[in-house]
């Protein structure tokens, strides 16, 4: 081999490289989330612990509840953030003492019970359900660890007073919950259905409730 041809095949390989490394902050977590659906409950029977199968199925769960549909109305401050990247709120919200948004400008000032398609603008919807408001502090997700999520969804003291069965009611059928399978023109769903994303959850408890640490 030449010194040249060895040279050709370095760039090639580093180009290589580059391209691979270059596609990667492409490739959003909503849009990984689109391709793949929820795994369903069977494909965790190979865990034959059931402490083990119980963390190892929160973890799936879990792909929805830190997707940015979810945790952009679960933030770590009492401002909400939008979009995939999570940016602050534009305009700058703070719902500091109301969930429901400053007094003047609530969030159904401009959230309506319904999404609301705009024509002709980059922003080609805005996101509306009748219930829209923040999540109470002691329900933020955003900076926290899996097992950090775990803990909280499932503490009384700091998940609105939700038994088990009360979660699972949640997950699996509250409308807010809901929109995000159903986000409006311009924005991608987290994986799955919130049908599928229920019986994670419902496994998750009957197997213990475990948390991932
Ligand atoms: C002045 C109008 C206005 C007010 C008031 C307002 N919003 Fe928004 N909000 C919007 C618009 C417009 C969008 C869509 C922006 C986009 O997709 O780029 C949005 C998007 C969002 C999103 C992001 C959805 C997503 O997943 O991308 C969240 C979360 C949100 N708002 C929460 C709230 C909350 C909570 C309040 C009240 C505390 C509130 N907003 C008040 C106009 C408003
Ligand atoms: C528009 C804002 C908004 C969006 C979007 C949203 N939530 Fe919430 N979430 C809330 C509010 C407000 C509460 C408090 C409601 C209550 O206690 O009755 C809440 C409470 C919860 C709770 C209750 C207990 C706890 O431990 O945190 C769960 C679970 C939850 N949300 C899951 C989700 C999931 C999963 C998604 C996405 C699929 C989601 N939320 C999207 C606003 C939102």
């Amino acid at each position: 081999m030449t010194k040249r041809t060895i040279a050709v095949l370095v760039t090639a390989a580093m180009t290589s490289i580059a391209i691979v490394a270059g596609l990667g902050p492409f490739q959003t977590n909503a849009e990984n989330s689109q391709q793949n659906g929820l795994k369903a409950i069977s494909d965790f029977n190979s865990i034959e612990d059931k402490a083990a199968r119980s963390k190892a199925i929160f973890e799936e769960a879990s792909r929805v509840l830190t997707h940015p549909r979810c945790i952009n109305c679960h933030p770590a401050t009492r401002r909400p953030t939008q979009g995939d990247d999570m940016h602050p709120h534009v305009p700058l919200m703070i719902a500091a003492d109301s969930s429901l948004g400053p007094a003047g400008l609530v969030c159904s000032t401009c959230h309506g019970p319904e999404n609301r398609s705009v024509v002709g603008s980059r922003l080609k919807s805005i996101p509306g359900n009748a219930h829209w408001s923040l999540a109470p502090a002691s329900m933020a997700w955003q900076g926290l660890t899996v097992g950090e999520i775990c803990q909280q969804v499932k503490d009384p003291g700091r998940n609105g007073n939700r038994s088990h069965a009360d979660l699972v009611r949640h997950m699996g059928t509250d409308h807010l919950v809901g929109w995000a399978w159903h986000p409006g023109s311009g924005r991608a769903p987290p994986p799955g259905s919130q049908q599928e994303f229920a019986a994670l959850i419902s496994a998750w408890i009957d197997l213990g409730a475990e948390c991932p640490g």
